[in-house]
């Protein structure tokens, strides 16, 4: 798997911008003299002020990001994160400022590796899950088809962050009416022995991927989520079943081969109440 070793310890990276895109926020900040971090791989984020004290005192630890893309090179890169503001910690993090300090740990986990011999790679997104195949389109080429679900045109807005995207809308406003596994599988049933599917959304739409990846005989490499209280191994919080035992997603992971997993099982933990 593919990895970008990250620097030890925590650093102070400044933001650049914050901007709003429908129901998300992206947030832009740069890292200077940090590692070029690999599609797929995370960062643990925390607001350097005010994190902490919020409702119930939430949020005590950091938070797990996928990056979303890498603008510029070293040694000034700028490191962009889309964010769903679903809690204390997302919403902190929606509200900095430019010229407000982010504390960052990452880049941390595997990444995606290139398709095997004579596949193509078709990227399947869910929501704020389109983050790490942005930045891993960006990589492939920018005519690399993606497949992107939403739940409504406010959050469709996201699908602009991609190229070449068709899109799946679960109000029918955007785009397909219905799941973007509806989409996925009108292409593997017309050229599925030509590609290698990435994945990274919601737990019930990675594991219909899954199965209809497995149905199909199509490779797929699966970017999960699960809740991370350090993000480096030291916890043991990120554990998920795999045929070969329980794992550790931080260090093995984000990504996962499809075949690794034991089903619905492996998408079942969250990290509610860190
Ligand atoms: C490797 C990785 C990459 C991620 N990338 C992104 C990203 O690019 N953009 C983004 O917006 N979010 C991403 N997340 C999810 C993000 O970490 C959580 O939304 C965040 O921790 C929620 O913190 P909170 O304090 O705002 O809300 P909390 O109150 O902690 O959680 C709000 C709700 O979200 C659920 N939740 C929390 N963490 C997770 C999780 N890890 N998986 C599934 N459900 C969870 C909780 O059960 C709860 O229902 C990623 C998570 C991981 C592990
Ligand atoms: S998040 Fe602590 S071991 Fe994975």
């Amino acid at each position: 798997m593919s990895r970008s070793p990250a620097p030890f310890g925590r650093r102070a990276a400044k933001i650049v911008a914050r901007e709003t895109l429908g129901a998300y926020v992206v947030i832009r900040a740069s890292d200077p003299g940090g590692p070029v971090p690999r599609p797929g791989q995370f960062y643990m984020l925390q607001a350097a002020e005010r994190w902490g004290g919020g409702e119930g005192e939430r949020p005590f630890l950091p938070r797990a990001f996928s990056v979303l893309r890498m603008i510029g090179s070293p040694p000034t890169p700028e490191l962009h994160f889309l964010i769903e503001d679903v809690g204390p910690g997302t919403n902190r993090l929606c509200e900095l400022e430019a010229g407000e300090e982010l504390l960052l740990v990452g880049p941390l986990g595997n990444g995606f590796e290139a398709p095997r011999e004579g596949r193509g790679a078709l990227l399947v997104g869910g929501g704020v899950g389109i983050a790490p195949l942005a930045i891993w389109q960006d990589e492939l080429d920018a005519s690399t088809p993606a497949l992107l679900g939403f739940r409504d045109a406010e959050h469709a807005v996201g699908a602009g962050l991609m190229a070449n995207a068709s899109v799946a809308t679960d109000d029918g406003s955007v785009g397909h009416h219905g799941l973007v596994t509806d989409l996925l599988e009108e292409q593997l049933d017309a050229r599925g022995d030509e590609l290698e599917v990435y994945a990274c959304g919601p737990p019930a739409m990675l594991e219909a991927v899954r199965a209809t990846c497995v149905r199909h005989a199509v490779p797929a490499q699966l970017a999960l989520e699960s809740g991370m209280a350090c993000g480096f191994g030291a916890c043991f919080g990120c554990v998920v079943p795999t045929v070969d035992g329980y794992v550790r997603l931080c260090l093995e992971g984000p990504v996962l081969d499809a075949e690794r997993l034991v089903g619905a099982a492996a998408f079942a933990g969250t990290g509610a109440g860190h």
